[in-house]
C-alpha cells in the first residue's frame, strides 16, 4: 500500500496559511466562483457537483472522471481553469515488470491569474495530489505500477480524478476529510463510517456476533447476486468515494454461477483479479481449514483473484451483461444499456426474491433483524435502500443526474 504526499506541497500550503491573515483568506476566497465548478462531462451529467455550496460542511471534492489512454475523452471545467483534459500514457521507463505511466493534464482558460485548482488522483492502490496555477500541460508520473493488479486496474478503468474545492481553507478541509479514509487503521475505518453517515445518511448498525454466517453453498444458485462493501484500507477509502459519487451503498458486485456439473463459480470484473475463481474449490478449502465462506469474501485484496475477460467493464456492467444475456430483462433487452448502471441501480431492480420465507434458512440466522436479503458477514448490518423495488423500463438509468447529496432521481430517467 502506498499513500504518499508530496512533502514540499504540504509545507507550501501550511506556510501559506500561516503567512496570510484572516482577511486575506477572505479576499482570496472571493476570487473563486464556486458555482463554476460544474464539470463539463463527456458522457453523463451524473457526476457529483457541489450543489450545496452555501454549506461549508459540504466542501468536498468533486469527481471529474477517469483518465484513460484516449486523448480527448475526459474534459471538464474546473474552478479556476475552465477547459481541462487528461489522458494517460503507459510506459516502461522503470524497466519493471508492469512498467509505469504518465498522466497528462492540460489546464487552459484560467479565469484569473491568481487562481489554482487542486486535484486528487486515485487508484485503489494509491492516492496522490497536485495543484495547477499555470495554463499549460502538466504531467504526473507513476514511475512504476505497484502490482499486476494495479496495472490491470488502471488499464481497464483508468485513474480517478477528483477536483478539490478551490480556496485554501476549502482545500485543507477537503483533504482533512478525505485522506484518513485511505488509512488501514481504526481511525481510517471510523473516518469511512463517519463520512458515509454524514454525506449519505448511512446508519451503520452493529450486528450481534459472530459477524459471520454459516452458509450452505448448496443454497446458492446461478444468478445470485453478491455485493461487497469495504470501509477500511485503500480499497475501503476508494469505495467510500465511489459510493458517495454514485449513491450506492455497496462498493463491489459479483454474480454466482453454476456450471453444467453443478460446480459453483463467482463471476466478477473490475477488481484486482487475475484468474477464475472456483468458489466451490475455495469452499472445500476453507471448510478444511475450519473457516467459512464469509472469510472468502474478506480476502479481496490479494493479487491472485479472478479476472476473466480483460474487457473494460465495471463490475456491475459485467453482472448485468450476464443478466441481460440470461433474459432477465425479457423483451426490454434491446432497450437496456447496462454500462449506465451503478451498483445502486442494480440492487434496486425488482429482480430479487420478495418472499422472505423462501430465503435460505441460514440467511439471517445470527441476527434478530431480518433483512430482505442474506448478509454473509460483516460487523455492520448491510443497508441497501430501495432494494428490490424498481421495475425495469426501456432506457432506464440513461439520463439520471442523481447527484450527491440528495441523489434525487426523476422518474423515468
Ligand atoms: C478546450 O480546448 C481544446 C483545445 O484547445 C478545444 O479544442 C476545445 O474546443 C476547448 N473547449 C472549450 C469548451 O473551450
Ligand atoms: C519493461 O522492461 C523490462 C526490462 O526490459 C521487461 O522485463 C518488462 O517486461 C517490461 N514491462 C512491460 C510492461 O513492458
Ligand atoms: C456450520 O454448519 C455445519 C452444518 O450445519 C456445522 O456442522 C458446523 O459446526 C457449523 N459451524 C459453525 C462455526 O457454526
Ligand atoms: C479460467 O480462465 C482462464 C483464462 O481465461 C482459462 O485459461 C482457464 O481455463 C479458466 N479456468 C477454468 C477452470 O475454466
Ligand atoms: C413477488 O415476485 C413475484 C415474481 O416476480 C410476483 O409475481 C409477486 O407478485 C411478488 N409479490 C409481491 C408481494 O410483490
Ligand atoms: C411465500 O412463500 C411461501 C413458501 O413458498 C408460501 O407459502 C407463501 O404463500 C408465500 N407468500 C406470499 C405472500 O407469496
Amino acid at each position: 500500500m502506498i499513500l504518499f504526499f508530496k512533502t514540499h506541497h504540504i509545507i507550501l500550503l501550511l506556510i501559506t496559511i500561516h503567512a496570510i491573515s484572516h482577511s486575506k483568506v477572505q479576499a482570496l476566497k472571493a476570487l473563486f466562483y464556486p458555482r463554476d465548478i460544474l464539470p463539463l462531462l463527456p458522457r453523463q451529467v451524473s457526476w457529483p457537483i457541489l450543489n450545496t455550496l452555501n454549506n461549508a460542511e459540504d466542501l468536498l471534492p468533486a469527481f471529474v472522471g477517469t483518465a484513460t489512454t484516449v486523448e480527448n475523452h475526459l474534459q471538464w471545467k474546473g474552478a479556476c481553469f475552465y477547459n481541462n483534459s487528461a489522458w494517460l500514457e503507459f510506459h516502461n521507463k522503470s524497466k519493471t515488470e508492469f512498467g509505469g505511466g504518465t498522466l497528462h493534464i492540460k489546464v487552459r482558460n484560467a479565469h484569473s491569474w491568481t487562481c489554482m485548482d487542486l486535484y486528487l488522483f486515485a487508484t485503489p492502490y494509491r492516492v496522490t495530489w497536485d495543484y495547477y496555477f499555470l495554463s499549460r500541460e502538466h504531467t504526473l508520473e507513476f514511475k512504476e505500477w505497484h502490482s499486476k493488479s494495479e496495472y490491470e486496474y488502471v488499464k481497464n478503468r483508468g485513474i480517478s480524478i477528483f477536483l478539490l474545492q478551490a480556496g485554501m481553507l476549502g482545500t485543507l478541509k477537503s483533504l482533512w476529510e478525505v485522506f484518513p479514509l485511505f488509512t488501514n487503521t481504526n481511525w481510517g475505518e471510523n473516518s469511512n463510517v463517519a463520512f458515509l453517515q454524514k454525506h449519505m445518511g448511512a446508519t451503520f448498525e452493529e450486528r450481534p456476533k459472530p459477524w459471520v454466517t454459516n452458509i450452505s453453498a448448496d443454497d446458492i444458485n446461478s444468478g445470485d447476486f453478491l455485493v461487497l462493501s469495504k470501509i477500511r484500507g485503500l480499497w475501503g477509502g476508494f469505495e467510500t468515494l465511489e459510493k458517495w459519487v454514485t449513491g450506492s451503498y455497496a462498493g463491489h458486485a459479483a454474480v454466482c454461477l453454476r456450471d453444467s456439473e453443478g460446480k459453483l463459480w463467482v463471476g466478477e470484473s473490475g477488481r484486482d483479479n487475475e484468474q477464475n475463481l472456483s468458489l466451490s474449490e475455495i469452499l472445500v478449502d476453507v471448510e478444511k481449514r475450519g473457516s467459512s465462506f464469509g472469510e472468502l469474501l474478506a480476502v479481496p485484496e490479494q493479487d491472485n483473484w479472478v479476472y476473466v475477460d480483460g474487457k473494460s467493464t465495471s463490475c456491475i456492467a459485467f453482472v448485468f451483461e450476464m443478466y441481460k444475456e440470461a433474459g432477465l430483462f425479457g423483451s426490454l433487452s434491446s432497450a437496456i444499456q447496462v454500462t449506465e448502471f451503478t451498483i445502486k441501480d442494480a440492487y434496486t431492480l425488482k429482480f430479487f426474491e420478495n418472499n422472505s420465507s423462501r430465503l435460505p434458512k441460514w440467511c439471517n440466522d445470527v441476527d434478530r433483524v431480518k433483512l430482505p436479503f442474506c448478509q454473509i458477514r460483516g460487523r455492520y448490518r448491510m443497508e441497501l435502500p430501495g432494494y428490490n423495488t424498481m421495475d425495469p423500463y426501456p432506457h432506464m438509468n440513461e439520463r439520471c443526474p442523481s447527484l450527491p447529496p440528495k441523489y434525487s432521481r426523476p422518474t423515468g430517467c
